[in-house]
C-alpha cells in the first residue's frame, strides 16, 4: 500500500553507523525517501552507498542509528524482514544463481521450495509477463542463469526486485553493465513504478543519467551525509563533484597527442571473424593511438576484443602485432607479443577475493617478481602501491584483502593489474565501469599515458561519450559488423547513436 501524502518521508533512515573490523564505513547518515521519487545516492567509490543499502535491505545490521517506516521504528533483521517492510534492492555484485533457471531466480525470495507445481507454473508466467514489461520478450523464463550476459543477469536481479510488491526499490548502480538502448528501458520502467508511488532509491557515478531521472539527490562524502535532499533540477554538476570529492574535478579528457608520420602500426587485423558474432573486423592501430569501438551490448565489441586476445578462435582472418603473426586461438601467443586484455567482467574474471590487494595487482606480472624461485613480495608491493596510488585506490593500503574494497575500487584494482605489465596493446573493455568521477578523469590520462609512451590502445565502451573523448578513432560496431571508421574529431554523439541503433533494429 502506497502513502497518499508525497510530501512526507515514508522512510527515514537516521544516525547510521556502521562499523567493520578495520573500517568505520558509515559514520552518522541520514537519509529520507519520499513516495514516488527517485532519489539518488551520489559519493565517490567507498564512501559508503552500498554499505548504507545494505543496512536498510537488512543484508547488514547497523553498529548504531535507526530507521523509521511510516513514522515507526522498524528493525530490520534481515532481507525477509525488509522485503516484508517494503524494501526490494537490486545489488551492485549481482547475486543471482547462476546454477538456477530465471524464473527461479526471480521467485528466489518466495520460497520456491515450498511451491507446488502450480505455483511453479504461475512463477513461469509471471516472470514472463515482468520480462516482457521491462522489454526483453527474448529472456525465457526456463533458461538457466549461467547462461546469460552480465546485461541479462542484470535484467534477471531486476525483475525480481519487480516481483515483489514493494513500496521502495533501490537500484545499486545498475546501469554498470547496460548499454544505452537497456538504460532506456529501465528508465521507461523506473518512470512506470514511481508514476504508481513507488519510490526508486537510484545509485550510479554516470552523472547525465541522475539529471535524466532523478528528483532529489543526497550526496555521501567518507561515510557521512554531506548534503541532503537536493533537488536535481536546481543543482549543478560542479556542486555535486565538490560536495563528492571535496575539491572542483574537471570531468575531462587528455588532449590527444598528434600522432608522428612515421609511427608504425603496431597492431594489425585483417578481416577477423568469429562465426555467429561478428565478421570481417579489420583495424590497424599504431604506436601511441587510442582507437574505440562503440556498439551496444551484443553487438559483438567484447567478442572482437577475445578474439584478437585468442580467448576465442577466430574463424577467418589475421592478427599480427610488430608485423609477426599471432597463433590462431592462442591466448599464450597473444601474451608473448604484448597483447593485455583487461576484460569487462573484471571481477569474475580472475579477482582472488581472499588474496590482498598486491597481490591481486601484480598477478599477471609474477614472473615479474620471482628472483631465483623467491617472490619479491617488497618490489611486487611497491609496484602495485604505485599503480593503486595513481588510481586513486581508497583505502590507500594494499594488504587488506580486495573483498573488503567497494566495488568501484576493486574495479580500479583489476584495472591497475593491466597498466602494471607494460603492454605493447591494451586492450580494455569498459575500463571506467563503476568508476567514479574523479577517479575516470586518472584513468583517462593514465591511458593516453601509456598510448604516448608507445602502446596501441583499443577501448570498449557503452558509453560513447567516453569513445569519443578518450579515443583518436572509432569503428562503430553494430551486428557484429563494422559500420563506421573515421576520426572521433568529426563525428558527434548522435551520428554514433544513429549508426549503432541502426542495425539494431532492422
Ligand atoms: N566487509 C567489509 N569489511 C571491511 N570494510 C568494508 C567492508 N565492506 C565495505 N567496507 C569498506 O567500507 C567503505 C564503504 O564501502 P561501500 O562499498 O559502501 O562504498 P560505495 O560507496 O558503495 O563505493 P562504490 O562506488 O565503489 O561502490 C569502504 O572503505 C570499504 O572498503
Ligand atoms: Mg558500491
Amino acid at each position: 500500500m502506497v502513502r497518499a501524502d508525497p510530501h512526507q518521508p515514508f522512510l527515514q533512515m537516521q544516525g547510521i553507523v556502521k562499523v567493520f573490523p578495520g573500517a568505520r564505513a558509515l559514520d552518522g547518515v541520514d537519509l529520507e525517501i519520499l513516495p514516488g521519487e527517485v532519489h539518488c545516492l551520489l559519493g565517490q567509490n567507498g564512501a559508503g552507498k552500498s554499505t548504507l543499502i545494505k543496512v536498510l535491505a537488512g543484508a547488514h545490521q547497523p553498529t548504531e542509528g535507526q530507521i523509521l517506516l511510516d513514522g515507526e521504528p522498524i528493525n530490520i533483521s534481515d532481507p525477509v524482514a525488509a522485503l516484508r517492510h517494503g524494501v526490494a534492492t537490486m545489488y551492485q555484485e549481482l547475486d543471482v544463481v547462476d546454477g538456477l533457471t530465471v524464473a527461479e531466480n526471480v521467485y528466489l525470495g518466495h520460497e520456491l521450495s515450498t511451491m507446488g507445481f502450480s505455483q511453479r507454473r504461475e512463477a513461469v508466467r509471471s516472470t514472463r509477463e515482468i520480462l516482457k514489461r521491462l522489454g526483453h520478450s527474448e529472456i525465457s523464463p526456463s533458461k538457466e542463469v549461467g547462461n546469460l550476459s552480465a546485461a541479462g543477469k542484470q535484467i534477471v536481479s531486476m525483475a525480481r526486485a519487480l516481483s515483489h510488491d514493494a513500496r521502495v526499490i533501490v537500484m545499486d548502480e545498475p546501469s554498470a553493465v547496460l548499454d544505452s538502448e537497456e538504460v532506456g528501458n529501465l528508465f521507461r520502467v523506473v518512470k512506470e513504478l514511481t508514476a504508481a508511488g513507488v519510490a526508486v532509491v537510484y545509485i550510479s557515478h554516470r552523472l547525465e543519467e541522475i539529471r535524466e531521472i532523478g528528483d532529489r539527490i543526497t550526496v555521501l562524502k567518507d561515510g557521512r551525509t554531506v548534503a541532503q535532499n537536493l533537488p536535481v533540477s536546481e543543482t549543478p554538476t560542479v556542486k555535486l563533484i565538490t560536495l563528492m570529492t571535496g575539491r572542483s574535478v574537471e570531468y575531462v579528457f587528455p588532449d590527444a597527442t598528434e600522432l608522428p608520420d612515421g609511427a608504425p602500426v603496431v597492431l594489425d587485423v585483417a578481416g577477423l571473424s568469429l562465426r555467429g558474432t561478428f565478421a570481417d573486423v579489420s583495424m590497424q592501430v599504431r604506436a601511441g593511438e587510442i582507437v574505440g569501438l562503440a556498439g551496444l551490448v551484443g553487438s559483438g565489441r567484447s567478442e572482437i576484443l577475445e578474439t584478437v586476445y585468442g580467448a576465442r578462435r577466430a574463424t577467418a582472418g589475421r592478427v599480427e602485432v610488430d608485423g609477426r603473426r599471432l597463433r590462431v586461438g592462442s591466448v599464450a601467443s597473444a601474451v608473448d607479443a604484448g597483447i593485455g586484455l583487461a576484460p569487462e567482467e573484471r571481477k569474475s574474471q580472475g579477482l582472488l577475493l581472499d588474496e590482498p590487494v598486491y597481490r591481486n595487482v601484480t598477478l599477471s606480472t609474477f614472473s615479474r617478481f620471482a628472483k631465483g624461485g623467491f617472490l619479491d613480495e617488497r618490489a611486487e608491493r611497491r609496484a602495485a602501491k604505485e599503480q593503486a596510488d595513481s588510481l586513486e585506490l581508497r583505502p590507500t593500503g594494499v594488504d587488506r584483502p580486495i573483498r573488503t574494497l567497494s566495488g568501484g575500487n576493486q574495479q580500479k584494482a583489476m584495472l591497475a593489474r593491466w597498466l602494471v605489465h607494460g603492454c605493447r596493446v591494451l586492450l580494455l573493455d569498459e575500463p571506467t565501469r563503476g568508476v567514479d568521477v574523479g577517479a575516470r578523469a586518472e584513468i583517462y590520462a593514465l591511458i593516453r599515458r601509456l598510448a604516448d609512451e608507445g602502446a596501441a590502445v583499443v577501448v570498449v565502451s557503452s558509453e560513447i561519450p567516453e569513445v569519443l573523448g578518450l579515443a583518436d578513432r572509432v569503428l562503430v560496431i553494430s551486428e557484429g559488423r563494422v559500420v563506421h571508421e573515421g576520426p572521433t574529431a568529426s563525428i558527434d554523439e548522435h551520428q554514433v547513436l544513429d549508426m549503432v541503433m541502426e542495425g539494431s533494429v532492422a
